[in-house]
């Protein structure tokens, strides 16, 4: 759901992407978050809405999806701590590569993305 300038909801026609409120649409310094186009990606089997451009990261906290990984001591869930790469919060596992820090990584149409658990489980095949 957008808004208006006038702080009214839009009706979800005309947004590109279905926005939960989680989503900055209206910034006081940089202003209107720009039209983008929308991609598809899976997340734990889930299928939701990004805009093209952003960080999966971004994507995760606009759908309401707040845990990234566990931790592999103990087991806590964890989610994007410092969002500028610097931290290992924000690892998932993305199209079967492990590791992948989500806050600096674009979102891409048709990508899966699934929470680490632990050190994570290598799928792939041969490194
Ligand atoms: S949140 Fe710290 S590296 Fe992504």
């Amino acid at each position: 759901m957008g808004w208006t300038e006038e702080g009214e909801k839009m009706a979800e026609s005309e947004t590109t992407v279905s926005s939960p409120e989680t989503r900055v649409i209206h910034h006081p310094v940089l202003g209107d978050l720009p039209d983008a186009p929308v991609v598809h990606l899976t997340v734990d089997g889930r299928e939701i809405a990004a805009r093209a451009g952003e960080m999966i990261a971004a994507a995760l906290l606009a759908n309401d999806i707040h845990v990234f990984r566990t931790s592999p001591h103990s087991g806590e869930p964890r989610g994007p701590f410092c969002a500028v790469g610097r931290c290992p919060d924000c690892m998932m596992s993305v199209d079967g590569v492990l590791n992948v820090q989500t806050c600096q990584t674009p979102v891409r149409d048709g990508m899966s993305v699934e929470t680490q658990h632990g050190l994570g489980t290598w799928k792939g095949g041969e490194a």
